[in-house]
């Protein structure tokens, strides 16, 4: 069950997720990828926009289906495959996972997932933005301060940590663009949406940013303790209780 055959890929287009949507709807197989350059209507979760400028992220969708028992982890899996295909294109850094499905990396957001899911047709598309080479001016204001990308303005690695560039990495590195990083992210995503779902949620804990930090939703506050069997995220509140919320129920507002 590969990722990225077919693959289309636009200049620009509104959002590649209702790309993948229209081909999902029209029958096309599973695997299918969209990519584009541009969008010019992103779509965020929780009906928030997701703007980059042009060829600076990988703006990525792809259909799964038909929908099995396993697939009820996508919404783990995917951002696991994010998380590690940016480390395959930065070799060095570390991702961890906020939940429920953002790729941060030195406490920052690096990428964002977006599930669309049709099960009475027995589909669904996964859609990740991950910034590559987008600068921190480039970010929208309220962004600045809490999104980051894996490269520098060039596209070329980025030097990262008091070590310094890796003798590996001297020299110029290739470019690596958004048609490179889709490549690899494919590559990533066969292996986490065909896995087991305790394979995912094993990997899925190992890279837990929230795990014992204080969060906080409309109505509830607590310390998150990880997540549950369904990836669900297990909160102990100010009372003792434990409690799971599921993110269908409840947008953390802080962490
Ligand atoms: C989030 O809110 O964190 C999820 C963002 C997902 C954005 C990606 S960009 C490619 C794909 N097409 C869209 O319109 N959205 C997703």
């Amino acid at each position: 069950m590969s990722f990225g055959r077919p693959h289309r890929h636009f200049a620009r287009t509104d959002s590649t997720n209702t790309r993948a949507r229209e081909l999902a709807a029209a029958g096309a197989p599973h695997g299918t990828v969209v990519t584009a350059a541009e969008q010019s209507a992103g779509r965020g979760r929780q009906g928030r926009t997701w703007t980059a400028p042009p060829n600076k992220a990988l703006l990525y969708s792809a259909i799964v289906r038909p929908l099995e028992e396993h697939h009820t982890m996508l919404p783990l899996a995917a951002p696991l495959a994010v998380c590690e295909a940016a480390e395959e294109l930065q070799p060095g850094i570390k991702c961890k996972l906020k939940w429920p499905n953002d790729v941060h990396l030195e406490g920052r957001k690096l990428a964002g997932v977006l599930i669309e899911a049709r099960p009475q047709d027995g589909w669904a598309v996964i859609g990740v933005g991950l910034n590559l080479s987008i600068q921190q001016d480039e970010f929208p204001a309220e962004l600045r301060d809490t999104a980051i990308s894996i490269f520098d303005s060039d596209g070329r690695t980025k030097e990262r940590g008091s070590a310094g560039p890796s003798p590996l990495l001297s020299g110029r590195p290739p470019l690596l663009g958004p048609l490179t990083a889709a490549k690899v992210l494919s590559e990533r995503l066969a292996n986490w949406v065909n896995s087991e779902p305790n394979e995912v949620l094993a990997a899925w804990r190992s890279r837990d940013a929230l795990l014992g930090k204080e969060v906080a939703w409309d109505g509830g506050s607590g310390v998150a303790d990880g997540v549950d069997d369904r990836g669900y995220l297990v909160v102990v509140t100010p009372g003792g209780d434990r409690i799971a919320v599921g993110a269908g129920e409840v947008h953390l507002t802080s962490f």
